[in-house]
């Protein structure tokens, strides 16, 4: 549905040029949902405003369904944009105008027929669960329910596709989830395909398909959300899944132990289920404390993250550890003394 093949962009400042995207290569499947992670100024928002060309590029192409965004003269890509819908982080509702006539702009300029933009916008209002509010003006709504309004405007033209940009940066956790089960319903039953820039993991873990993570203007890491989350391979990702998790180890006392390692484990779905603690400590005569735990509950499958300090003698614990690679369980010894 959209590929992006060698974009590079940068920014000139009266002094200073901005490498903002370094050789972007990139193909997101129609009726997935794709995010995009990476830190404040690693080059998010610029990449996905390149996608409906409120960015200019320097090099590269861009393609959303088959056509060249690259090549549009300024009326074609106006028409194109009808297609792409957007949300923000702030929202950007016109404060003057009801839930109802916000809903309404993208049609009114579109001069659509008023009765037929009367139904679409109660339908949509319907949709996003706030017919009751259509009347009210943007500053007498809460957060979650002023990104209802720009999830129904953005809908409006009926596109095909939807770019979030931080659309629950601004949200409490709870508003967040409420906001992101919004979203996976209206890909569902409208069959959207959805990109969502943001720098927090637990959005992309919620519903998110596959990742992408920038870094620098250049993508680091790509794949499925639970490869990812299993194997995280470059130190970006590897902080970004730390800060959901609450294995920090520096606030806990670990025992001092002889003979002992710190160990983490890293389940994927089934081998989730198995008895491996009680198997360790019977089958291997070692001692385990568990340290700290945590399940990560993925949109295909779960993963689960667990640290324990093993104590036994050499033989033992070399013993254990072949018991976890015949389990197909990822261990990491995370103390200082790394051999085994
Ligand atoms: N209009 C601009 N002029 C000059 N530099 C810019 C401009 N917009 C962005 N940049 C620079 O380009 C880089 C990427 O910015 P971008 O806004 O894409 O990052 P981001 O990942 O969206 O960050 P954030 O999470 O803070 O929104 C940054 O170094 C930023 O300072
Ligand atoms: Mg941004």
């Amino acid at each position: 549905m959209i590929e992006l093949k060698n974009i590079y962009k940068s920014y000139h400042t009266k002094n200073d040029k901005i490498t903002a995207l370094k050789n972007i290569n990139l193909r997101i499947n129609k009726n997935e949902i794709f995010g995009i992670i990476g830190l404040s100024g690693a080059g998010k928002s610029t990449l996905i405003r390149t996608i409906n060309g409120l960015e200019k590029i320097d090099q590269g192409t861009i393609l959303v369904d088959k056509i060249n965004i690259t090549n549009l003269n300024k009326k074609d890509l106006l028409k194109e944009r009808k297609n792409i819908g957007m949300i923000f982080q702030h929202f950007d509702l016109l404060n003057s105008r009801t839930v109802y006539r916000n809903v309404a702009f993208p049609l009114e300029i579109s001069k659509v027929d008023k009765k037929i933009i009367a139904e679409r916008v109660n339908e949509l209002l319907d949709l996003v669960g706030l017919a009751d509010k259509r009347d009210t003006y943007p500053s007498q709504l809460s957060g979650g329910q002023k990104q209802r309004v720009a999830i129904a405007r953005a809908l409006a033209n009926n596109p095909k596709l939807l770019l979030c940009d931080e659309a629950t940066s601004a949200l409490d956790p709870e508003t967040t989830k409420s906001i992101l089960a919004l979203l996976k319903k209206l890909q569902q039953t409208l069959d959207l395909t959805i990109i969502m820039i943001t720098h927090q993991m637990e959005v992309v873990k919620e519903i998110c398909d596959r990742v992408a993570v920038i870094n620098n203007g250049e993508i680091v890491e790509l794949g499925n959300i639970e490869e990812i989350f299993f194997n995280p391979k470059s130190k970006v990702t590897q902080g970004f899944i730390n800060s959901i998790h609450s294995n920090d180890i520096k606030d806990i006392t670990i025992p001092n132990k002889e003979n002992s390692k710190l160990i983490k484990l890293t389940f994927i779905g089934e081998s989730s289920k198995k008895p491996i603690i009680s198997s360790l400590i019977k089958n291997n005569n070692v001692e385990i404390n568990i340290i700290s735990g945590n399940i990560d509950k993925l949109t295909s499958t779960n993963i689960g993250n667990l640290i324990i300090q093993i104590s036994g003698n050499s033989n033992e614990i070399k013993n254990s550890i072949n018991y976890l690679n015949a389990e197909g369980i990822k261990w990491e010894v995370i103390n200082n003394d790394k051999s085994i």
